[in-house]
């Protein structure tokens, strides 16, 4: 059989992976009691999950509720700087490594305990020289160095409230989150490395705060060194180099006792509608359940070398880098660059060079892996990896059968993680020592958990019918609102199923065997190479540009990505289509919003299908984009629009 029939052949038998025996065996949860518990006495359940933090003063209430908002722990009080650092330095731990960092060009650092909780403690203290106080926002817009999480931990230690934007992101999407959060401070580099290029952070940093007048002090750290990415506009008593102002800074700082709903930090995240909105999580709930499922999901132990691939820039490396594992006293490996770089090797070269155990990446790295070939990770040596996970999107079969033979070597549990920015933690998943795994499937919901499945009138679907997944219970690591807009927190989560039901965003079924398979986003955000992006912000950028009359953006099927982006742009009377449009065009897109939002085809077109409301009927765009059959076209003001539409791309493609 070739590979390519073994395949077909694993997916008709739709075999589920019991845990391997050895693994099992040693698992940190091997049968189903905590599912049973929490399903008993599920804040009791949470209460015990919260009591594996340091509080200074415990709760008083486990939840206080008046849906859709919720109180976690109320009374209790905590830090989360003091979990993740401090209070690991009264054992053996202290000297244990706490961040491994690989730098793109083969730099290391290696950052125990100890030596954390000096450099948190003096850029805490260096905040605090800049004027930061408790309450105050800071954005933080740092490539995947040590300072980033330095930076973030800083923060929570003296009660500021971090808002870390992505170094992908552009000048102008940096603003917007910059002054959505009205920032006292901005934390960057002057740059940092991606495919052997710079990304010059300091100059989108200086760009942007032409328009954001709350921003009084600008730290840079020395990431580059290159004398240009900085000169051309250091603007004297407002930029300030991170290493001298660290300098004299005493090596310990106390800590903020924080409310446990005091805010821990903001992430802007893509909606259906309008701007980025800026998620907002709390410090007692958000540290629980990150702690919580950093233990049990990843079955972590203490001689764990545990590797999350994400960005901290996303949310999975803000639970799953830096929070989850410090608070559990993991060693969190970090890497700044790309997976590709300087060759195709590279991230099984850091799994053998540092052993690493646990290894969580995103589907679509998985699918490059994939397309690249297996003799690339066949060269390394992964024997040490003993769990792989996969977050960020759905996963398709084959993607997973190819990551359990050709990473996991068959003998790794797959952990498959459904989550968003919202939830703050992994809500559906194996617990590895226990659960049967599915390709494809995320299983089911982690204990404390309560999702369903439900159609259009919010009940129930029957075991293998499409429906939208809802979570039904609050999580203490769930959102607590949108920042500065808690009506837009209703509207989005809590209105479509009513006020104590959380609406995800995706479509779903359940098998025979209660586990959920997610489908995908059924709102108008689109989720390319596992990053959150909505049509609307596409749009905008696309209508911003002189050139455009009006535009459409879907999601469409990429083999690679999961999605990608299309765009459906008519041009204003006097401007032709044309290859140099079409690039112009994304070009501008790119400079608007980031690299991350650049259409992967622009299909100029005369008409868009309109419902006679008005309305753009994207899912006749998707048909299009996806070469399908047009679907119910009964509805359109002008049927033969899409018709013409059809042809056109077919005749691009
Ligand atoms: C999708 C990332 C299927 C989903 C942590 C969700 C997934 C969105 C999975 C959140 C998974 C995430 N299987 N789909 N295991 N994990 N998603 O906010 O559509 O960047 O709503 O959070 O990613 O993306 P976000």
């Amino acid at each position: 059989m070739s590979s390519q029939e073994k395949i077909a052949a694993l997916l008709q038998e739709n075999r589920l992976f019991p845990p391997p025996p050895d693994f099992a065996e040693r698992a940190h949860v091997k049968d189903m009691s905590l599912h049973e518990w929490a399903r008993k006495d599920r804040l009791g359940f949470w209460a015990a999950m919260a009591e594996r933090l340091h509080w200074f003063k415990k709760w008083d209430t486990v939840l206080e509720w008046e849906p859709p908002f919720y109180k976690w722990f109320v009374g209790g009080k905590l830090n989360a700087s003091y979990n993740c650092i401090d209070r690991h330095l009264t054992s053996w731990r202290r000297n244990k490594a706490a961040i491994i960092w690989e730098g793109e060009p083969g730099d290391e650092r290696v950052l125990t305990y100890q030596d954390l909780h000096r450099e948190v403690s003096k850029a805490a203290n260096m905040l605090k020289s800049l004027g930061v106080r408790r309450g105050d926002r800071v954005t933080i817009y740092l490539p995947m160095i040590p300072e980033l999480p330095i930076a973030m931990l800083a923060c929570a230690r003296i009660g500021a409230i971090h808002s870390v934007v992505f170094g992908g992101f552009s000048a102008e999407s940096l603003a917007g989150r910059i002054n959505d959060a009205q920032a006292k401070i901005v934390i960057t580099a002057d740059g940092g490395w991606r495919r052997g290029n710079v990304v010059p952070l300091k100059q989108n940093t200086d760009e942007a705060l032409k328009s954001c007048p709350s921003v009084e002090k600008v730290i840079v750290v020395k990431r580059i060194g290159h004398e240009s990415l900085v000169h051309h506009n250091w603007v004297e008593g407002r930029d300030l180099w991170w290493h001298t102002l660290m300098r004299n800074q005493p090596d310990t700082c106390p800590v903020e006792e924080m409310d446990a709903e005091d805010p821990l930090y903001i992430l802007y995240t893509s909606g259906s509608t309008g701007k980025p909105k800026g998620v907002l999580h709390t410090t007692g709930g958000y540290l629980t359940g990150v702690a919580a499922t950093t233990h049990y999901v990843f079955d972590l132990k203490d001689e764990d070398v545990y590797w999350c691939t994400a960005d901290i820039g996303w949310v999975t490396g803000h639970s799953y880098i830096v929070y989850g594992p410090l608070a559990e006293g993991a060693t969190t490996v970090m890497y700044e660059g790309t997976p590709d770089y300087p060759d195709r090797g590279r991230f099984w070269d850091i799994v053998q060079k540092y052993r690493v155990n646990i290894l969580y990446t995103a589907p679509t790295a998985i699918r490059s892996f994939m397309k690249w070939g297996e003799e690339w990770p066949a060269r390394y040596d992964l024997s040490s990896l003993r769990l792989i996970g996969t977050v960020g999107e759905p996963i398709n079969p084959e993607a997973w059968i190819w990551y359990h033979q050709h990473i996991g070597r068959g003998k790794c549990p797959i952990v498959d993680t459904w989550w968003q920015t919202e939830t703050g933690m992994i809500m559906i998943t194996p617990l590895p020592g226990v659960t049967h795994t599915k390709p494809g499937s995320a299983t089911i919901p982690f204990p404390g958990v309560s999702a369903e499945v439900v159609d259009g009138a919010g009940n129930p679907v029957g075991p293998g019918e499409g429906g939208f997944l809802v979570l039904t219970e609050p999580a203490p690591a769930m959102l607590r609102t949108v920042w500065g807009d808690p009506d837009r927190y209703v509207a989005q989560y809590y209105s479509r199923f009513g006020k104590s039901v959380y609406f995800t965003g995706d479509g779903a079924k359940k098998d025979e065997n209660g586990y959920f398979i997610i489908v995908g986003r059924v709102d108008d955000v689109i989720n390319v190479s596992g990053h959150r992006i909505g049509t609307w912000e596409v749009e905008s950028a696309l209508v911003d540009h002189p050139a455009v009359a009006e535009a459409a953006v879907i999601g469409r099927n990429h083999d690679i990505k999961g999605q990608a982006i299309s765009a459906f742009v008519i041009l204003k009377e006097g401007h032709q289509p044309s290859e140099a449009m079409e690039k112009e065009l994304k070009e501008h897109v790119v400079r608007k919003i980031g690299a991350l939002a650049r259409p992967e085809e622009i299909l100029f077109t005369a008409d868009l299908p309109k419902t006679r409301s008005g309305k753009i009927m994207r899912r006749l765009l998707r048909d299009i984009a996806e070469g399908r059959a047009l679907g119910d076209t009964t509805t359109l003001a002008d049927p033969a629009v899409v018709q013409q539409l059809k042809e056109k791309y077919e005749a691009t493609e």
